[in-house]
């Protein structure tokens, strides 16, 4: 099934983390999420290696998948993903993120990757360069700059990361890719509207949209109304 992908530098895709919804009532908080207006949903999925948090597998994605229309994005924060993104797709996730920094055969992955079905991006710690995805632009539908280090929500917004924002816009820009560019960590009403200059155009949020004081459908208004070029 193809879910649709849509987002630009004039209407940003608004993408809830799922790292801190209720997981005691989790086909409420996503039905919660769609009627919020979100645009789809990001999934993080943490192995207690690579960052130190434990989070879900797939098995939790396959639980809701049937619940929502939206497109799902599998965030793998694990060690060698090689041997565990399928199963993110067989449950149904429509694009799956791999960190640069877990993999040593990334063209390879992101090829399989396409090959099952799914969209591919990559993503980069905050101490990664944008030189380590050089080689891959042609396999990339999304490029996810990270601007925290992973691992936890409610972290300050890295703002030295922009620069590389913009730079993989340029890298895109130079390959005629069509890839998406996604920022996450930090993002919020006062970091959306920069995040969005520098060259983003999906934007994740978890603690501005899950503990909003006026609720996610006004946080994510909130992000919308920030997430404006000018
Ligand atoms: C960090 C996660 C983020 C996190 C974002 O490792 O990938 O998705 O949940 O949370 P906020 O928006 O609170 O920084």
């Amino acid at each position: 099934m193809t879910r649709p992908f849509d987002s630009s530098l004039d209407r940003p895709a608004i993408v809830p983390s799922m790292l801190d919804a209720d997981f005691a009532h989790l086909a409420e908080e996503v039905a919660d999420l769609e009627r919020a207006g979100a645009d789809r949903l990001q999934w993080d999925v943490m192995d207690g290696r690579f960052v130190p948090r434990l989070t879900h597998g797939p098995d939790v994605l396959r639980s809701v998948r049937g619940l929502t229309s939206l497109p799902f994005e599998a965030h793998l924060m694990i060690d060698h993903p090689e041997g565990l993104w399928s199963s993110f797709v067989e449950a149904g996730a429509d694009l799956v993120i791999v960190h640069a920094e877990t993999t040593r055969h990334l063209h390879l992955l992101l090829g399989d990757i396409r090959r099952a079905g799914a969209r591919a991006g990559v993503a980069l710690n905050p101490a990664t360069p944008l030189s380590a995805i050089a080689h891959v632009v042609d396999l990339l539908d999304l490029i996810l700059i990270m601007t925290v280090n992973p691992g936890q929500g409610g972290q300050a917004f890295i703002r030295s990361t922009l620069a590389k924002v913009a730079e993989a816009r340029a890298l895109l820009a130079a390959a005629e890719s069509p890839a998406e560019i996604e920022v996450d960590g930090g993002v919020s009403a006062a970091t959306a509207g920069e995040a969005v200059r520098s060259g983003a155009s999906v934007l994740v949020a978890g603690s501005a949209v899950h503990r909003h004081p006026d609720g996610r459908a006004a946080a994510i208004r909130e992000l919308r109304a920030a997430a404006v070029r000018r």
